[in-house]
């Protein structure tokens, strides 16, 4: 039986579970959270509206790990937002502490799981999970390229007048201000983006990709976005799950590609069913390389910040 737990049926892990259930790929997308009758409840409201919808993916909503083993993949959603009065900090200690939590319980009962990781702060939840995991590292990945990338198509298209469909766009880095939108590889209409728009225009579009998690955030006034994240879990669990070997932005473990080794970062990466199956290597200008190696460096800091943290 192929089965996909999410983990936390908040805003994140509810939206991610009905994408992946509507995709009707797995028998099995299991809720779990810590709030008693929350994914029983989101559960129960999903499975009604298969008939509707038209899937036979059956959603389980459970407080308890056993109801999860032998999941294919575990998309890891638990964790607080920040809120007032809060540094980030003591938002790193409290999502660290409820990382590891999860993470030991995963591992107990799904063995051979792959883990995509969206708690933020994504980097280093990312990096503690595949250490308290113990899994290869091709096996944890974390979410924040597709994400990231499909805002800044977004803003191309809205730029451009261009069909969205018909717009390429790739970030790579960290889920942070050390994000690396990478204009030289983006297109409209098969067209370099560059030869599309002016450098200025350009300069904007990266500068508001790089915020435009913050963006929603002023707008919502209390927690944040979860339409495209989910859409975005949901297409890596799809790429895992049916063994697709699509290339995506994803969080994953970097030994030399582009010159950087031992940390997680975000790169394009084959996805299949084993996880991350390879790192592709694009061309990149001197200028995105960089970049990319000082968003390596900067991620490695704050990972250093982490194991200054109690386990
Ligand atoms: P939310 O507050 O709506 O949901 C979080 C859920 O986690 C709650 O239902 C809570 O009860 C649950 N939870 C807390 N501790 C738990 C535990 N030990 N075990 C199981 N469940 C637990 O927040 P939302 O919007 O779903 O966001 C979740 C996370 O995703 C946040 O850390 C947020 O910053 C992050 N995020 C990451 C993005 C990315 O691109 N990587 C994009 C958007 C959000
Ligand atoms: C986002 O980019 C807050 O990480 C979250 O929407």
């Amino acid at each position: 039986m192929s089965k996909v737990t999410v983990v936390g049926a908040g805003k994140y892990g509810s939206t991610t579970a009905q994408r992946v259930a509507e995709a009707d790929i797995v028998d099995e997308v299991v809720m779990t959270d810590i709030v008693e009758g929350l994914p029983q409840g989101l559960a129960l409201d999903m499975n009604e509206s298969r008939p509707i919808v038209r899937f036979r993916t059956k959603v389980v909503g459970t407080n308890d790990y056993a109801d999860t083993a032998g999941s294919d993949v575990v998309v890891i959603t638990a964790g607080l937002p920040r809120k007032p009065g809060m540094s980030r900090m003591d938002l790193l200690e409290v999502n660290a502490k409820i990382v590891r939590d999860v993470t030991d319980k995963i591992v107990a009962h799904s063995p051979d799981a792959v883990i995509i990781v969206v708690t933020n702060p994504l980097d280093q939840m990312t990096t503690l999970a595949a250490e308290v995991s113990g899994f290869p590292r091709r096996r944890v990945m974390g979410q924040a390229g597709m994400l990231d990338s499909a805002r800044m198509a977004h803003f191309i298209a809205e730029k451009t007048g261009a069909d969205i469909l018909s717009v390429r766009a790739i970030t790579l880095g960290s889920h942070g201000p050390t994000m690396v939108p990478v204009p030289s590889l983006c297109s409209v209409d098969g067209k370099p983006l560059t030869e599309v728009l002016s450098k200025e225009e350009i300069d904007e579009i990266v500068e508001r990709t790089r915020k435009g998690g913050a963006e929603i955030v002023g707008l919502l006034k209390t927690g944040s976005a979860y339409f495209a994240p989910s859409a975005a879990a949901a297409a890596m669990v799809r790429a895992v799950v049916l063994d697709t070997k699509e290339t995506m932005p994803v969080c994953a473990w970097v030994e030399g590609q582009y010159g950087v080794s031992d940390v997680y970062l975000g790169v394009p990466a084959k996805l299949g069913a084993a996880g991350v199956e390879e790192i592709v290597e694009f061309d990149l200008t001197d200028e995105e390389m960089a970049a990319l190696r000082e968003a390596a460096d900067a991620v490695k800091e704050k990972v250093a910040t982490l194991d200054s943290l109690e386990g």
